[in-house]
């Protein structure tokens, strides 16, 4: 049994799966290449029969990314499988992964097809995929609700027509870690040919035993974890990147298995990935989360000042938190700038350092400090940043029982001050609404997400705001102490990001405070 567990991750494909998650194909390759530099071993890049943008968004993955399997997803028909092959191609290491759904409710529900229908449909799955990519994962779709002879089977002739690495998802995260931990060891000592390919378990978290669960498997033999960043995936999400290596590696007494992730990457790759989807961690999220490495209480402070194993059992900078945090301006060179954004998990060399540093010189003119928000935007618009079109000037809300909430904003636009006032069905409606009528396009609102970075009444909230005009979607971040100007914000960002917003003409109803 090796001692090296594979981290796959699949956050670009499972995770981007999660409710309004979706990316952008440079999205998906500012994830990637982050993905690379944390170390993953696979980096499942997409789903390249779903859409053009998913093949197109695995082609580029595979075409730029250099250090992790690239995997592109197929089921188990031959025109996925073309595709995927396709899409993976330009890899480096190239792997195809194909699934067939093997529990009973699924064959008969979903596909309508007998057991031995579906053995056949994998076999030649893999058979069609052995023949175009030089490596093979087989997925037993619902594996945890499925018979466990079936699962012998199919799993046996899998690995026979050449599957390198069979995966025993639990689909919809049902399993407890005694009872899957249990089939994994089963599975391996019963399939005859069970030596010839490597275990994975991809799990999900709909009872919150995700990670558990995947490591009762590695317990139990199973030698690659499926997992993602943050812990996103469909519905409550797969299992958590960080905290499956960070188990592994603040326990080694108990587990003797090594990963390649460089740990002190996992915080900046959950920033960008937070960032880029727009999904906000939740305050106490293990290892990613604000408050991860906070002491609150006397007690804990008192025992942290006299000894920090007292309260903490690694250390924040073990996993990517930095203490001593440099402030970037414009006297910053090129070298603190690089590794601010290695931080941030985005290498930057060559030409692209150099472009990108005199955007950054250039806002550093106009702006004193510069913050981590200002150098993902600089990737995304040059130093274009500072210019931006709108700018909260003022926000007055007023709302209470029996009254009807309003707003009144005053926004700069282009370096001209509007103002309106509104109703709405809360002071956040109305403050919207309010700002909303100043601008065009001021897209259609998709989501929108409070969380509390601190605890108590007086804590920091973030807002996260995500608009859509046509094609177009972006995500707008703000931060304030009341939850309504955090909101505004959070808009007002994601409007800057709209391409062509301008300030609208104001309409009689609207002007004038
Ligand atoms: O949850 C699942 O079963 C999957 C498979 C495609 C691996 O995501
Ligand atoms: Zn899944």
């Amino acid at each position: 049994m090796s001692d090296r567990l594979y981290i796959f991750d699949t956050t670009l494909r499972d995770g981007e799966q999660s409710p309004g998650c979706s990316m952008n194909l440079d999205e998906k390759l500012r994830v990637a290449h982050a993905l690379a530099v944390l170390g993953v071993d696979i980096i499942e890049a997409g789903f390249p029969i779903a859409s053009p943008g998913d093949f197109e968004a695995v082609h580029r993955i595979a075409t730029d990314v250099r250090g992790p399997i690239i995997a592109g997803l197929a089921r188990a028909h031959p025109k996925d499988i073309e595709r995927a092959a396709e899409a993976v191609k330009p890899a480096e290491q190239a792997r195809i992964h194909t699934f067939i759904a093997t529990s009973p409710i699924h064959m008969q529900a979903k596909l309508r097809m007998q057991p031995d229908e579906v053995l056949a449909m994998a076999v030649a799955a893999v058979k069609q995929a052995r023949s175009l990519a030089p490596e093979v994962e087989f997925s037993a779709e619902d594996a945890g609700r499925s018979e466990m002879d079936f699962l012998c089977r199919i799993i046996e002739a899998t690995i026979a027509a050449g599957a390198r690495v069979i995966n025993i998802p639990d689909t919809v995260g049902y399993m407890t870690p005694q009872e899957f931990g249990g089939r994994i060891k089963e599975l391996r000592e019963r399939v005859p040919n069970s030596d010839k390919a490597i275990f994975s378990v991809h799990c999900h978290n709909d009872l919150g035993l995700a990670v558990a669960n995947s490591l009762s498997a590695v317990e139990n033999g199973a030698r690659q974890v499926e997992c993602t960043i943050n812990g996103l995936g469909e519905r409550a999400g797969n299992a958590s990147l960080e905290e499956v290596v960070m188990i592994l590696r603040t326990r080694s007494d108990r587990y003797s298995i090594e990963t390649g992730i460089d740990t002190t990457k996992i915080v900046p790759t959950s920033k960008l990935v937070s960032q880029i989807t727009g999904m906000p961690v939740q305050a106490n999220k293990a290892i990613v989360g604000a408050n991860a490495f906070a002491h609150e209480s006397g007690i804990h402070q008192d025992g942290m000042l006299k000894h920090q194993k007292t309260y903490e059992i690694m250390t924040p900078e073990s996993v990517g938190w930095k203490t001593n945090r440099m402030v970037l301006g414009k006297h910053s060179g090129r070298a603190a700038l690089k590794s601010r954004y290695a931080e941030l998990g985005i290498e930057l060399d060559g030409d692209e350092l150099i472009a990108v540093f005199e955007h950054f010189k250039r806002l550093a003119d106009k702006k004193k400090d510069i913050f981590d928000e200002d150098l993902m935007a600089i990737l995304e618009h040059g130093d274009d940043v500072e210019s931006e079109r709108v700018k909260l000037i003022s926000l007055h809300a007023a709302s209470g029982t029996g009254d009807t909430p309003v707003a009144a904003v005053e926004l700069e636009i282009e370096g001209q001050s509007h103002k309106a006032t509104a109703e709405g069905d809360g002071p956040v409606d109305a403050a919207f609404k309010a700002i909303k009528s100043l601008v065009e396009p001021n897209g259609k609102l998709l989501l929108y997400a409070v969380n509390a970075i601190t605890a108590g009444t007086d804590a920091q909230g973030e807002v996260t705001v995500r608009l859509q005009n046509g094609e177009r979607i972006v995500n707008g971040q703000g931060k304030d102490t009341d939850i309504v100007v955090a909101s505004a914000k959070a808009l007002i960002d994601a409007l800057n990001k709209l391409p062509g917003m301008h300030a609208r003409k104001v309409h009689a109803q609207y002007s004038g405070v």
